[in-house]
């Protein structure tokens, strides 16, 4: 789906006017005069109902209009679901081309900017993941999509959509590209690539590198892995001020280890590494629009977690870069593991904020369902503004606790900590484990992201597989850090 830009709608060709509606509201009277360009009778009935669409023919054009549902009801997350309905009927219908009045989004009275969440909806809307596909059949979208717009900065904002969803894209194709292609390996290609292409700084460190350097809780993970594991450094400016880091799990596959999962479903284990992938998401998208001035990290251990004759077993002891030793009880429970060294190597940047994402337990879905992330956060600023972000950009999260309480079950009887504690209260222990690695008196916040980061919804803006969640939070991180950093700078 190409975007485009035009002035006016005469100008847009034979491409559909797009219109949104609530239930029960009539056409103000601009919007009259908008179906008047087109010959569209603006009392022509339409319900305006959540879901549904409509063809108008009008004597100068075609009028796709979309409901948003109950007036009261439309806000942002409404209005993405209504652009997935018109993506969705546009290709249905076949429609070559949708255009849609950046002025006519302007008066739905939505918070932030419409015109930009109308380009992201879309762009994430008529997503699809072909890549192995021998014929990837037809395109699920309509092949344009114009904003009408005599806006001076209309260029500019419509450059910064297609960053955000070009990132978000990218973390979805990771997520769904299966784990004997989307290798820790692979995933370093990638953060190199972005490197080359932006100018961003990058390291990739090998297994012996990763154990030199004194990772042994992460070296534990790959130990029975044939496929070489990698921890990728990505940086938006080496010689940058205080950076935000932002740590991603990378499981390229989650097996269990010697404590095998069930094999139903595993094969969703594929998206254990949707962390890592928010987080080179993240970067693409900062490529492509820039990221404020602000200095980025990301830091991202990349591995399988799989059986073997030398993988780890339940009750070994390791040390971490930070000196303290895990008994690992369940190798299950692995992804904190890896995360716990790249928490512990964030010391040498003097976070600004530190930010992990991980797929990192089963019992956040319980707690939580789908819908939602956890977050657990040291200072009630982070959680306001990972939480505030989160809604503006469609992707939510519920507050969890860091309390001490929580602190004495991961205690063992033979090393520092061990990596679980019991099954009640598993999102909690899983951060609490985290918790003992973050550098003394930087400001954390571990998000847990294994309900949202994959779906199986054809809606809204989902395609069935990853979602790419994250990308678009961080996204909003960096911009609101990047704000407080001119402030000071005044
Ligand atoms: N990757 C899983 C968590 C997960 C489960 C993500 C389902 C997405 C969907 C994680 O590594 C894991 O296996 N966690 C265990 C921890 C347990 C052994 C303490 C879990 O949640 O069962
Ligand atoms: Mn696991
Ligand atoms: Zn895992």
């Amino acid at each position: 789906m190409n975007i485009e830009i035009f002035g006016s709608h005469a100008e847009s060709g034979d491409a559909v006017t797009l219109m949104f509606r609530a239930e029960g509201a009539g056409w103000g009277i601009e919007d009259r005069e908008l179906l008047g360009l087109m010959g569209v009778d603006p009392d022509a009935p339409f319900s305006g109902k959540a879901g549904r669409s409509k063809l108008c023919a009008g004597t100068g054009g075609l009028c796709l209009l979309v409901g948003l549902g109950k007036a009261e009801e439309v806000d942002a997350d409404a209005f993405r679901t209504a652009v997935g309905v018109a993506v969705r009927a546009a290709a249905s219908q076949e429609l070559e081309g949708l255009a849609v009045d950046a002025a006519h989004l302007g008066r739905l009275g939505l918070d932030g900017d419409a015109a930009v969440e109308c380009i992201v909806a879309a762009l994430l809307a008529a997503y699809r993941f072909t890549a192995f596909k021998s014929d990837p059949g037809e395109a699920d979208c309509p092949g344009r999509f114009a904003v009408v717009s005599a806006d001076a900065d209309i260029r500019a904002r419509v450059d910064r959509a297609v960053a955000v969803a070009e990132g978000v894209r990218l973390a979805r194709d990771l997520v769904n590209t299966p784990s004997n292609v989307a290798t820790p390996e692979h995933l370093a290609g990638v953060a190199r690539d972005l490197a080359a292409e932006f100018g961003f700084g990058v390291q990739v460190f090998g297994p012996e590198e990763i154990i030199g350097m004194g990772m042994g809780s992460f070296a534990s993970v790959f130990r029975g892995s044939d496929t070489p594991a990698r921890f990728i450094v990505l940086d938006s400016d080496p010689e940058g001020g205080r950076p935000l880091v932002f740590v991603g799990k990378g499981v390229t596959f989650d097996t269990g280890g010697i404590s095998l999962k069930p094999s139903a479903k595993m094969h969703e284990m594929k998206g254990d590494m949707a962390g890592a992938a928010a987080i080179l998401g993240l970067f693409r998208t900062l490529g492509r629009a820039g990221g404020g001035g602000r200095r980025v990290v990301g830091l991202l251990p990349c591995t399988e977690n799989v059986p073997g004759s030398r993988a780890t077993k339940p009750g070994d002891v390791v040390t971490a870069m930070n000196g303290k030793t895990v008994e690992i009880l369940n190798t299950d429970a692995e992804g904190r593991l890896i995360l716990a060294d790249a928490l512990a190597y964030s010391a040498r940047y003097e976070p600004e904020i530190l930010v992990d994402l991980a797929t990192l337990t089963g019992a956040c879905l319980v707690a939580l369902g789908t819908k939602v992330a956890a977050v657990f956060a040291t200072t009630a600023e982070l959680d306001q503004r990972i939480r505030e972000g989160g809604s503006r950009a469609g992707e939510r999260y519920w507050p969890m606790p860091l309390w001490a309480e929580y602190g004495a079950p991961l205690k063992s009887d033979v090393a520092d900590l061990k990596n679980i504690a019991t099954r009640e209260g598993g999102a909690i222990y899983a951060a609490m484990f985290l918790k003992n690695f973050v550098p003394e008196g930087v400001d954390w916040a571990h998000l847990d992201i294994a309900g949202p980061a994959w779906t199986d919804e054809n809606a809204s803006v989902f395609r069935p597989g990853g979602t790419g969640f994250g990308v678009r939070t961080l996204w909003e991180l960096v911009g609101e850090y990047a704000e407080d950093g001119s402030e000071l700078a005044l």
